[in-house]
């Protein structure tokens, strides 16, 4: 972690389920891996484990639910209106299981940070982990990885790279060993790519330093 007076970083998290990536920011701005703040945390699912680890950690925890038949440009636009009011420099993408448009994204322009169990350009959208472990039992895959990169536009899963590590498969060892091989893979990631976002100099989003582990 740098050592800069700069102030802590304001991050606000969107979830959809369990959120222990949400959990992995939010030890690490608390045990000072990160010099950074979760601010509030945004879920497009009711009760969701996430929502009790913010409400756990003292951090707003925010429901956002789809209205009845209300279009994605008016959910993303309200969704913005929320995030907004905790004026965060990043908005991080933490398991949220919903794409957005530019209704949301046109309002934090290269603030945007998503996490995707995946190397770039490689097995995009949902299931990602459960997809490449039947590739490689079906003999066709030997490793995978996690990625985490900025979203500028509707793009799933894609965007200019801010880190990427490489997971070996090994099918002996099972596929429970492989999801929390990647899981735990996330969190670190997740929380170093963070690291580079906060401590860069302010003009970060126009010198991107790509990190690879
Ligand atoms: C992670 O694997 C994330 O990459 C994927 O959904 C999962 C969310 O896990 N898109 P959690 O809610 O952070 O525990």
């Amino acid at each position: 972690m740098g050592t800069s007076a700069a102030r802590r970083k304001r991050l606000v998290v969107l979830v959809s389920g369990s959120g222990s990536n949400l959990q992995a920011i939010i030890d690490a701005c608390a045990d000072g891996r990160l010099h950074a703040d979760v601010v509030a945390v945004v879920s497009n699912k009711p009760d969701v484990f996430a929502l009790q680890r913010a409400d756990a950690a003292g951090v707003p925890a925010v429901h956002v639910g789809v209205h009845p038949g209300e279009e994605r440009a008016d959910y993303d636009a309200r969704l913005a209106d929320v995030v907004a009011g905790f004026d965060p420099d990043l908005v991080v993408l933490a398991g949220w299981m919903r794409i957005l448009t530019m209704s949301f994204l046109g309002w934090f322009p290269q603030r945007v940070v998503n996490l995707h169990p995946a190397l770039p350009g490689d097995l995009p959208g949902t299931r990602a982990i459960e997809r490449a472990w039947d590739e490689a039992l079906e003999g066709s895959r030997a490793s995978t990885g996690v990625m985490v990169h900025l979203v500028p536009d509707e793009g799933v899963d894609d965007g200019p790279v801010l880190g990427t590590a490489t997971v070996v498969i090994d099918v002996e060892a099972g596929f429970d060993a492989f999801a929390s091989l990647m899981h735990a893979t996330e969190h670190r990631l997740l929380v170093e790519a963070l690291d580079e976002l906060c401590t860069s100099a302010p003009d970060h989003t126009t010198d991107l330093t790509e990190i690879s582990v």
